[in-house]
């Protein structure tokens, strides 16, 4: 393992179950491999800018025909596939927001799934082409969506891993910090389970 990539997406910086079992994955994982390199993003404390006109106009256009401003907009996302694609595994750092993930998160992703760089059209179909990676997603969530009424609701991991298995990621861990909104057992238990699932999950992709 050569490197790691983080994206962690919870602005509660130390707070955060996310972040803080994001890094209990990454401590393992580092333990096992001193040698592996670890990149941050962290697109709550450094927001990018949702994509615009000159991004989606730029991505259709060969790189000469481009302005400087569709240019500018490449190579921002350029430069988050490129960290992407550096990685061998990714660890995401989600919490859910309204069933769904933070749009600090989608914004990462608009810039990342590229046509040409992380999937491909092909008569079959599209291709993811990001292959040959792992991944592990820790999920946070007041409520509870393993299992129960609040299941259907579930669009963050769904979502998460449909996105990820569309450019190519399908070695997908899922960590679930979930129910901490649920009273002070609720929290316990949540964590304890949690501490479980990220060893299991680090054991995994090792
Ligand atoms: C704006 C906002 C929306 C939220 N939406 C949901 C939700 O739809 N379902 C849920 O179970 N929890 C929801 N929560 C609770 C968070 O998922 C929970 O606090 C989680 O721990 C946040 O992740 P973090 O600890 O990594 O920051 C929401 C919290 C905020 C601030």
């Amino acid at each position: 393992m050569k490197s790691i990539l983080l994206v962690s997406s919870s602005p509660r910086g130390a707070n955060s179950y996310s972040h803080q079992f994001a890094g209990h994955v990454i401590a393992d994982l580092t333990s096992r491999h001193p040698e592996a390199r670890l990149v941050v993003r962290d697109v709550a404390r450094e927001p990018l800018p949702h994509i615009d006109e000159a991004f989606v106009n730029a991505i259709t256009l060969p790189a000469e025909k481009r302005s400087p401003a569709q240019s500018e907009a490449v190579a921002v996302s350029d430069a988050l596939v490129d960290e992407l694609l550096a990685a061998d595994v990714l660890v995401l750092a989600v919490p859910m927001y309204n069933f769904g993930v933070p749009s600090s998160l989608k914004a990462w992703i608009d810039r990342v799934v590229r046509a040409g760089r992380t999937f491909a059209y092909t008569e079959k179909g599209p291709q993811g082409l990001a292959t040959g990676k792992k991944a592990v997603v820790v999920l946070a969530r007041g409520g509870v969506y393993s299992d129960g009424p609040m299941k259907a609701l579930d669009f963050q991991e769904s979502y998460l891993r449909s996105v990820l298995g569309f450019i190519g990621i399908t070695n997908v861990k899922v960590v679930r910090v979930e129910g901490i909104a649920m009273g002070e057992e609720a929290v316990k238990k949540a964590l304890t389970s949690a501490k479980a699932q990220t060893e299991e999950a680090a054991r995994a992709v090792v």
